[in-house]
């Protein structure tokens, strides 16, 4: 698929048919999440995967009742590390470059999923402690996005953007 076909046709899942995801797929989606550009090439960012009924229950709790992340037959966890990013940076690596690291990780992921015929959404509200102890999450990694993924049983309406001459500023000096 064209690059550029997969940025503006992936949309938000948030149906997901029973069938189980191939982790042969889950490999790839991860390898794409691999490729993301990272702040120095540093890549603090770590990904947790979640099959496990219970668990995938416990995380649509964390995440106020979004019943359908259990749905989904994975949940992908982005996570930040702040170890590796700080090692580096200090505390822009702490604050914001494993933070980026970990969103480009996502985003990657998503175009990856939307690719192979699969679909996803980013769940960014949730309770972070909550998640932290469900997954039992070490200390200076930080959860970024639920990612609850499968094949998806909708096809959403793109939703409105705003226009180029909306987001673009010239300077002028
Ligand atoms: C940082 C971030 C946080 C988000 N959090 C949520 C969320 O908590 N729940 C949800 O249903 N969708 C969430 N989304 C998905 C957005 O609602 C969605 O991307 C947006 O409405 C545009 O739709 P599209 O992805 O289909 O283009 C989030 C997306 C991002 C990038």
């Amino acid at each position: 698929m064209d690059v550029l076909e997969a940025i503006s046709e992936r949309r938000s899942i948030r149906k997901f048919k029973k069938k189980p995801v191939e982790d042969e797929l889950l490999n790839r989606i991860i390898e794409s999440g691999i490729w993301a550009p990272s702040a120095g090439n540093i890549q603090s960012w770590e990904v947790i995967v979640v099959k496990d009924s219970e668990t995938k229950s416990k995380l649509a709790f964390a995440a106020y009742m979004r019943d359908f992340i259990a749905e989904a037959p994975v949940v992908m966890v982005s996570c930040a590390n702040e170890h590796r990013s700080s090692a580096i940076y200090g505390a822009r690596g702490m604050d914001l470059y494993c933070i980026q690291d970990a969103a480009c990780a996502a985003q990657n992921m998503l175009l990856a999923i939307h690719a192979l015929g699969l679909g996803a959404c980013w769940i960014g509200a949730f309770d972070e402690e909550t998640v932290r102890n469900i997954l039992e999450i070490h200390e200076g990694v930080r959860p970024v996005a639920l990612i609850p993924l499968g094949y998806p049983n909708e096809k959403p309406y793109p939703p409105i953007r705003r226009g180029v001459e909306d987001v673009i500023h010239y300077k002028k000096f």
